[in-house]
């Protein structure tokens, strides 16, 4: 939900998240928290207060709440603080540079329900892109985008498109528990623009693999090796995780987190920018123009076209409605 480095110290973080304000702060001790960003008094933003001694300092009169939530000082009169004067908080991890926030009942937070970063072990600063965006669109609509290639051909021509592979392939699909997998094989192809001027030979056709894999709710995994016959022993490779984190109905928080071993020789930043370039300029206008053309209204209820190849993404949208489905208080 949050980039570790977005929350300074000394600095209050507002973000919203499954339609809740929350505010994030270090406490004394450096710890992340995560707290409901409406004071209990007058329901002023905690985010306009400050930060004193580690604890949250409400703008308007003064109350402080610890990262736990509770309040630890009251400024009126006595200075005495009632039973139960509190905010809500909410669990956190950091992982790999990223913060993931446990919105459900503190007592199910559930460790191994985040994502696998074991990708990024060991690797340096200079491997790893990282990214965020904020799209007008529904976080299934991403999902159905991050699971289906063959978007690249049309939508990201100057950079992704394997000029037609990608749609003319039927996909292995695989699923299991809350996870869909979904692997291209592609053979003696040409290769992605991003890609061919690190190959052993650029313009030759090369193969690739590629598997990409939806870990519900809200997780998408890329991977891709991509090698030549004249040298089967480089292959290209990238690693990357896709999170999605709705900020409300209407719109998401989008991370990514990629590590390659080529293209290592521009900086970072130029590189983030190339990706940001697709996601940003490319995916995103057309992911809310979607938003905007479906108007709200239920993705099946609309009556979709499923083409051949729509098939994980299918399983996948099917799935999640359970996962959401069994979350729902029951009557
Ligand atoms: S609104 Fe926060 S202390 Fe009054
Ligand atoms: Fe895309």
């Amino acid at each position: 939900m949050a980039r570790v480095d977005e929350v300074e110290p000394e600095h209050l973080l507002a973000r919203r998240v499954l339609d809740e304000p929350l505010v994030l702060f270090r406490e004394n001790d450096s710890t992340i928290a995560i707290l409901e960003d409406t004071c209990p008094h007058r329901f002023a933003p905690l985010s306009l207060g400050r930060l004193r001694d580690g604890a949250v300092e409400c703008g308007y009169h003064g109350l402080r709440f610890s990262g736990t939530g509770s309040c630890v000082f009251n400024p009126r009169a006595d200075g005495s603080i009632q039973p139960g004067l509190a905010v809500r908080a909410y669990p956190s991890v950091e992982l790999h540079g990223l913060i993931f926030v446990w919105m459900g009942d503190p007592a199910n937070a559930d460790p191994s329900k985040l994502p696998d970063l074991s990708f990024l072990d060991g690797a340096s600063s200079n491997d790893v892109l990282t990214g965020y965006l904020r799209t007008e669109a529904n976080y299934e609509l991403i999902i159905d985008n991050l699971l289906d290639a063959s978007h690249a051909d049309f939508l990201h021509p100057g950079l992704l498109s394997t000029g037609g592979a990608y749609g003319r392939h039927v996909p292995k699909v695989d699923y299991a528990g809350d996870e869909v997998c979904e692997t291209f094989m592609l053979e003696n192809l040409p290769t992605q623009p991003a890609v061919t001027p690190y190959l052993s030979e650029p313009g030759k056709p090369a193969h690739q693999k590629m598997v990409f894999r939806w870990v519900g709710p809200s997780f998408v995994y890329i991977s891709g090796d991509i090698w030549q016959d004249s040298d089967p022993s480089r292959v290209l490779i990238s690693r990357s995780l896709h999170a999605l984190t709705p900020e409300s109905n209407g719109a998401t928080h989008y991370w990514f987190k990629i590590r390659r071993n080529y293209d290592l020789e521009r900086p970072v930043p130029n590189r983030e920018a190339g990706v940001l370039y697709a996601f940003g300029q490319e995916d995103k206008p057309m992911l809310e123009a979607v938003a905007k053309r479906m108007g709200g209204k239920n993705f099946w209820d609309l009556r979709p076209a499923v083409l051949q190849g729509d098939n994980a993404q299918v399983i996948a949208r099917r799935h999640l409605r359970k996962m959401v489905n069994a979350e729902q208080p029951q009557s």
